[in-house]
């Protein structure tokens, strides 16, 4: 158990966290803070405070409108930022086109964390997710393996989904990992997916393969054009509490997870998904293996997809 977890954004992600940190007991406190008006983030922590008895959780459940509130966490969520959300002509942003306003918001998230808890663990869940994370990163500064951004485990979670009712089993039976970039260029490691231990393709043909791979490519907008206003909310929170759990019981779990590559899968100085080891430190290990070679360039697309963003942040901040 953490002393304390700090989450900066109560939108929809935000308030699952809240209860599920309470729920889960990942800290003594969870402290949210949004700067929205009116109090939505005391707002949602007094609701999960008032069912603490119900689901016997001690956990001390805080909300604020202030940044003060973050002093001292070991670890951060932050979810700030707008989503994506359905246009009133129909389409759909690209997670890229929020970068804009995101990048104002990143910029006084990094400032409050940088104040009041500058040593703690960082995991960014706003979008875009990668070119986010690297902005924080030239913000912040901090140690490489305090830095990270959650998005493929939501991306290998509905990778698995799609594979396990495809073939007809359950989701526990189901390793799978998506790599690369939060966008549609990630990568669906089809050489690593298996299912209970046996190569996917034992059991799904390689047609219906690339048909959810796509899906998997597309899912957040799929369920961004189903809800009509937002983003997808339980499952990102799931992913993010599942890195948390990781780092909070030094689970050493092995996660795909957006961290800073330095030459791992050929890529240097951008923070895109790899599967890394996590646990107390943090990203305590990045675990490199052979892709395909089709793997490989499609690994090396997505990355060249990170980077245009990335080059959109340095235009900006210039
Ligand atoms: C999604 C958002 C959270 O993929 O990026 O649903």
């Amino acid at each position: 158990m953490l002393g304390k977890i700090g989450l900066i954004g109560t939108g929809n992600i935000g308030a699952v966290l809240i209860q599920e940190i309470a729920r889960r007991g990942l800290a003594r406190t969870v402290a949210a803070v949004d700067v929205k008006e009116p109090d939505v983030a005391m707002g949602k922590a007094l609701d999960v405070a008032e069912g603490l008895p119900i689901i016997g959780s001690d956990v001390e459940v805080i909300g604020s409108r202030s940044f003060d509130a973050l002093a001292g966490a070991d670890l951060i969520i932050s979810t700030a930022g707008v989503p994506r959300s359905k246009r009133p002509d129909g389409t759909i942003p690209t997670r890229e086109e929020l970068l804009t306003v995101n990048l104002a918001i990143t910029e006084s998230v990094a400032n409050a964390v940088m104040e009041y808890c500058p040593d703690a663990i960082f995991i960014n869940v706003a979008n875009p997710l990668d070119a986010i994370v690297y902005t924080l990163y030239k913000k912040m500064n901090p140690a490489k393996n305090k830095l990270m951004g959650m998005a493929g485990q939501l991306d290998s979670s509905r990778y698995r989904y799609f594979v396990a009712r495809a073939a007809g089993v359950s989701v526990e039976n189901v390793d799978a990992q998506v790599l690369g970039g939060h966008g549609d260029t990630m990568v669906p490691i089809r050489s690593a997916c298996r299912i209970a231990g046996l190569p996917v393709t034992n059991f799904i043909s390689e047609e219906t393969l690339g048909e959810i791979e796509t899906r998997t490519r597309k899912a957040g907008g799929e369920v961004v054009g189903l809800l009509g206003t937002g983003s997808a909310f339980v499952s990102p929170a799931w992913a993010g509490l599942e890195m948390a759990e990781a780092i909070a019981f030094d689970k050493k779990k092995i996660i795909p997870t957006c961290a800073l590559l330095e030459g791992e899968f050929g890529a240097s100085g951008l923070f895109v998904g790899v599967p890394a080891l996590l646990g107390k430190d943090g990203v305590e290990k990045i675990i490199t293996f052979d892709l395909t070679d089709e793997e490989q360039a499609a690994f090396a697309h997505s990355v060249s997809a990170v980077q245009k963003t990335v080059d959109e942040v340095n235009e900006m901040s210039k």
